[in-house]
C-alpha cells in the first residue's frame, strides 16, 4: 500500500515554498512595525483549556478537536487554534505584571480541526495571529484590523470587505439572549438536535447552525444591535471613528456571530470578493474577549486579536492572479565544461555564496548543454561557463541572460562584478518606481 498524507494535510513543495516564506517575511516585517513580539506555544494543551476557552458548545469543541489520551493518561488535544494557548501562557508567565500592557503578540504556526476538507478548508492549516492583552482602549480594536488589512495589502490583495459587529457587554448579552430564547423556544423542535442544546447552553450559537440556516425564524431573530447598552454602543462607535481615521472601509453587520464564545464588543472577519473564490470567502476573523484571561485564572485583562490561515491568503492570491516568491530566484548559474574544470566551478560558487549571492551549479555529471538547460529553469540571472580556457587565461565572460550581454572578468573580481550589476539594476528599478516607467 501507498502511504500517503492523512485526509486534510497537504504537503508544501518547493516551488510553493517561496510564497509562504514571502509571506512570512512580510508578516514578520509588519508585526515589528506595528510593535507586536512573537509568542510560541506548545502544538498540544490540555483538552480543558480549550473546552473552557473556545467554548464547550462550540463546533470546534464538540466536533472538530483532535484530543487523545497520552501515555500518562492526560487528555490532550491538538490546538484548534491559538488564543486560548496564547491567554494561558499570559497568565501561566504573569505577563500581566509587565510594565507595558496591552501586552503585543503574534504567532504563525499549525492549527487542527477536524473539518471536511475543501478549497480553503483543511485539517492542518497554518494560522497568522495577534493578540493584544491588557487594554480595553477602542484605539487597540483598531490598531489590530488595521494590521490585519495591511497584511493582505502588503501582498497585493485589493478585493477585500471588511465587516464588523458588536457583540456587546456582559449586560446586553443578556438582554439578547433572553429575546432569543423567547424567539426560539416555541418551535425549537423544528430544529436540530445540536440547535436544542444550544437553545439552553448558548442560543446565540444557533444563528451559526449550518443545518438550520434557512429556517424562517432565523431570519427573524432578534438582533444584537438591538440590545446594546449604551457604554457597548459609545465602544462600537469609537471604533468605527477610529477606523475611519485611518480610511479603512468596513460593512456593519449584524448577523455577524463568531463560531467561539469568548467574543464580546468588538467582531469581524475580513472577506474575499474575487471571483471564483468558493464557498468560503472569509480570510480572517477575530474579535475582543473581556473575560477571558478571568475565566482563564488570570486578573480582569481585557483582550482583542485575529487570526488568518495563510492557505487561504494563497488562495486569494491565485484567484486575483497575483504572482509573489520570485524573489529567491538563482543569481548565478556556474557551469563545468568537464572534470577538471569541476574544481574550479565549485570554488566559484562557494566564493559567490560567501559574498551573498546566491549560486549553484550541476552535481549529476551533465553535459555543457544540460547544465545551460538547468540554468534556465532555475532562472538563473547570470551564466558563467569554466573550461580549459578560462582556466588558461584567468578570466570568464560573465553572461547576463535577461540582456545576453557579456562581460570579462577576472576569476579574483567575478563576485564584485555582479554586486556591481546587481546595485545598477537596483537603481533602475528604484527610479522606475520613482519615474512610472
Ligand atoms: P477562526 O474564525 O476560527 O478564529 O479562524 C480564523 C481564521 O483561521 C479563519 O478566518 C481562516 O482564515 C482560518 N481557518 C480556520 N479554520 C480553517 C481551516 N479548517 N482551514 C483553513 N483555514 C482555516 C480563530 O481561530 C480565533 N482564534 C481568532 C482570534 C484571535 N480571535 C481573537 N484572537
Amino acid at each position: 500500500m501507498n502511504i500517503q498524507a492523512p485526509r486534510g494535510t497537504y504537503d508544501v513543495l518547493p516551488d510553493q515554498s517561496a510564497k509562504w516564506q514571502e509571506v512570512e517575511q512580510k508578516i514578520n516585517n509588519l508585526c515589528r512595525l506595528y510593535q507586536y513580539k512573537e509568542i510560541r506555544t506548545p502544538i498540544f494543551e490540555h483538552t480543558e483549556l480549550f473546552q473552557r476557552g473556545v467554548g464547550d458548545t462550540t463546533d470546534i469543541v464538540q466536533k472538530e478537536m483532535y484530543t487523545f489520551q497520552d501515555r500518562g493518561n492526560r487528555s490532550l488535544t491538538l490546538r484548534p487554534e491559538g488564543t486560548a494557548s496564547v491567554v494561558r501562557s499570559y497568565v501561566e508567565n504573569k505577563l500581566f505584571g509587565m510594565p507595558d500592557q496591552p501586552v503585543k503578540l503574534f504567532y504563525t504556526g499549525p492549527m487542527f480541526r477536524y473539518e471536511r476538507p475543501q478549497a480553503g478548508r483543511t485539517r492542518q492549516f497554518v494560522q497568522f495571529g495577534v493578540e493584544a492583552i491588557g487594554s480595553k482602549d477602542p484605539a487597540i480594536d483598531a490598531e489590530v484590523i488595521s494590521l490585519a488589512m495591511e497584511v493582505y495589502r502588503s501582498v497585493g490583495l485589493k478585493q477585500l470587505r471588511l465587516v464588523i459587529n458588536s457583540l456587546g457587554d456582559t449586560e446586553s448579552r443578556v438582554a439578547h439572549k433572553k429575546a432569543l430564547i423567547h424567539h426560539f423556544q416555541p418551535s425549537i423542535n423544528e430544529f436540530c438536535s445540536d440547535c436544542q442544546i444550544r437553545l439552553e447552553k448558548n442560543p446565540l450559537r444557533i444563528l451559526d447552525c449550518k443545518v438550520d440556516r434557512d429556517h424562517p425564524l432565523m431570519a427573524t431573530a432578534p438582533s444584537l444591535a438591538d440590545y446594546l447598552n449604551t457604554e457597548s454602543q459609545a465602544y462600537f462607535d469609537k471604533v468605527q471613528a477610529y477606523l475611519s481615521s485611518m480610511d479603512i472601509e468596513f460593512v456593519v453587520d449584524p448577523n455577524l456571530v463568531r463560531g467561539l464564545d469568548y467574543y464580546n464588543h468588538t467582531a469581524f472577519e475580513i472577506m474575499s470578493d474575487a471571483e471564483g473564490f468558493g464557498a468560503i470567502t472569509t480570510l480572517a476573523g477575530g474579535g475582543r474577549y473581556n473575560g477571558l484571561v478571568e475565566d482563564l485564572g488570570g486578573p480582569e485583562s481585557p483582550g482583542i486579536g485575529f487570526a488568518m490561515s495563510i492557505e487561504r491568503l494563497l488562495l486569494a492570491l491565485e484567484m486575483e492572479k497575483i504572482e509573489i516568491g520570485q524573489s529567491n530566484n538563482l543569481e548565478v548559474y556556474v557551469v563545468a565544461m568537464d572534470e577538471k574544470t569541476k574544481k574550479k566551478a565549485f570554488s566559484v560558487v562557494r566564493d559567490l555564496r560567501m559574498n551573498g549571492i546566491s549560486a549553484d551549479m550541476d552535481f549529476t555529471d551533465r553535459k555543457v548543454k544540460a547544465q545551460m538547460k538547468s540554468a534556465d529553469r532555475k532562472g538563473a540571472g547570470f551564466v558563467i561557463v569554466i573550461g580549459e580556457t578560462e582556466l588558461e587565461s584567468g578570466k570568464i565572460a560573465l553572461k547576463e541572460m535577461a540582456t545576453g550581454e557579456q562581460q570579462e572578468v577576472a576569476f579574483e573580481e567575478i563576485a564584485t562584478a555582479i554586486l556591481k550589476k546587481k546595485s545598477l539594476g537596483n537603481r533602475h528599478v528604484k527610479n522606475a518606481l520613482l519615474w512610472g516607467s
